[in-house]
């Protein structure tokens, strides 16, 4: 087979390193990859974002199969425009993609067919929101509708800075994405992340992982795309994923596909879990990044046969996937000033192949050769030191010994990843 994989972050990167290990797999292309997926197949210079261009790539390399990384594209109808041209894709299509990029669709989604979630208010005017505002306590939850690259939620301590976050929003502070807003009641609990992979009708479960969503230690500092992940979750055990399969995962596909979208891909559901049981915070329709690292280290199983079904509509007959039972962590590394202003072009010194074991891998994200070909620096978020070992701790002591053999002037990372379990 030959597979066409979208993106070129750290997550793109565990994901292409697990497809190329497939026996079905003669053949990895990305677009745009980094060096990191380069070492695994041909790379081309095709943004992750240009729908037309992507397009036109699939339609001329004719991959057996197109796994898209990022949500952008798929956003914008991705899916829906190489199903025109019979190339098989894992993603959802535009309308299932709602899931993630309009947070009023997913809201009301949810209220239609009692999908357990955060009281909510949609509004497009300052009249709305603050008539809604009031009937809630602090702290108050703000989001912009559409898609703001993990940037559109604020949490606003008092009525004050809400009623202030709620006028900036509306006055495009997010731009369109902002122009509506959903406003909802704060939930108290434990966070955690669960993926399932649906064909459109059959849901197949795999399992949940931890974010570190804030720049720095003990959870403090601005948000971040993630600066760590870990998995298992102590808090989310096999009941759990059970309660999150038949309470939110199972209804919402049947549902999609009831309303005529029927969702094709990974949904990866964010939860609020308190002792009345999960609630779902929000939608992704991609797998997440940095917990995408973790999956494909702990996942035992051939990931390619798994997207494929969800591609060809044939997931009621794959096995359920064998998982690694060590635990799993991932470090990112990020440019100093992230999520902020930050330069690009620091090199980067990594150990050679040779000297990484199985147990650490390096994913990179935000890298690029300069003109001498030399590793340097080219994003926030730049690499992801990966670590399996027997306990969360384990593992990321593990990955911060593998920080120990990386050279990169001007990074930091969050040295409390997998503490607090
Ligand atoms: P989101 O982008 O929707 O995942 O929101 C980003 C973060 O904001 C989440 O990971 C939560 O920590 C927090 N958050 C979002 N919605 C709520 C809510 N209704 N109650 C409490 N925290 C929330
Ligand atoms: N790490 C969170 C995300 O990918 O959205």
């Amino acid at each position: 087979m030959k597979v066409l994989l979208i993106g070129g972050g750290g997550r793109e990167h565990a994901l292409g390193w697990k497809i190329v290990q497939s026996p079905l797999v003669r053949e990895l292309i990305s677009a745009p990859g980094n060096p990191g997926l380069a070492a695994l197949g041909r790379c081309i210079p095709v943004s992750a974002e240009d729908v037309p261009a992507l397009v036109s790539l699939a339609v001329s390399e004719q991959p057996d199969l197109v796994v898209v990384g990022p949500e952008v594209a798929l956003a914008d109808g991705l899916a829906d425009q190489l199903g025109k041209h019979q190339i098989a894709v894992f993603g959802p299509s535009q309308a299932a993609a709602q899931l993630e990029s309009s947070k009023a669709f997913t809201k009301e989604f949810c209220a239609r067919h009692a999908i357990p979630t955060a009281r909510h208010r949609t509004v497009q005017g300052m009249a709305d929101a603050e008539e809604f505002l009031r009937t809630l306590h602090p702290p108050f939850v703000l989001k912009a509708d559409g898609l703001a690259a993990g940037k559109g939620v604020v949490i606003a301590q008092s009525l004050g800075e809400a009623l202030t976050a709620a006028k900036d929003m509306l006055q495009g502070q997010f731009g369109a994405a902002s122009q509506t807003l959903v406003i909802e009641e704060f939930m108290h609990g434990v966070e955690a992340s669960f993926f399932a992979l649906s064909d459109g009708n059959a849901v197949l479960p795999l399992i949940a992982a931890q974010d570190h969503k804030r720049a720095f230690d003990g959870d403090l500092g601005p948000n971040t795309g993630g600066m760590g992940a870990f998995s298992p979750v102590s808090h989310f055990d096999d009941a759990m994923a059970n309660r999150v399969m038949d309470e939110i995962i199972i209804p919402t596909v049947a549902a999609m596909g009831e309303e005529g979208h029927p969702f094709v891909g990974v949904l990866f559901a964010g939860l609020m879990i308190d002792e009345n049981g999960p609630k779902l915070i929000e939608y992704n329709v991609r797998f997440g990044d940095p917990e995408c690292q973790v999956l494909m280290m702990r996942l035992h199983s051939d990931l390619v046969p798994l997207l494929l079904a969800c591609a060809k509509g044939t997931l009621s007959k794959v096995p359920q996937p064998v998982w690694d039972k060590r635990a799993c962590a991932t470090i990112i590394m990020a440019a100093k000033g992230y999520p902020g202003a930050y330069e690009k072009g620091f090199p980067l010194g990594l150990p050679e192949p040779e000297l990484a074991n199985a147990e650490v891998q390096i994913f990179q994200a935000g890298t690029a050769l300069d003109e001498a070909g030399h590793l340097v620096s080219s994003g926030g978020r730049v690499l992801a030191v990966t670590a399996l070992a027997s306990t969360v701790q384990e593992a990321a002591k593990a990955a911060y010994g593998g920080i120990e053999h990386i050279e990169f002037k001007n990074s930091f990372y969050r040295r409390d990843i997998g503490v607090k379990v």
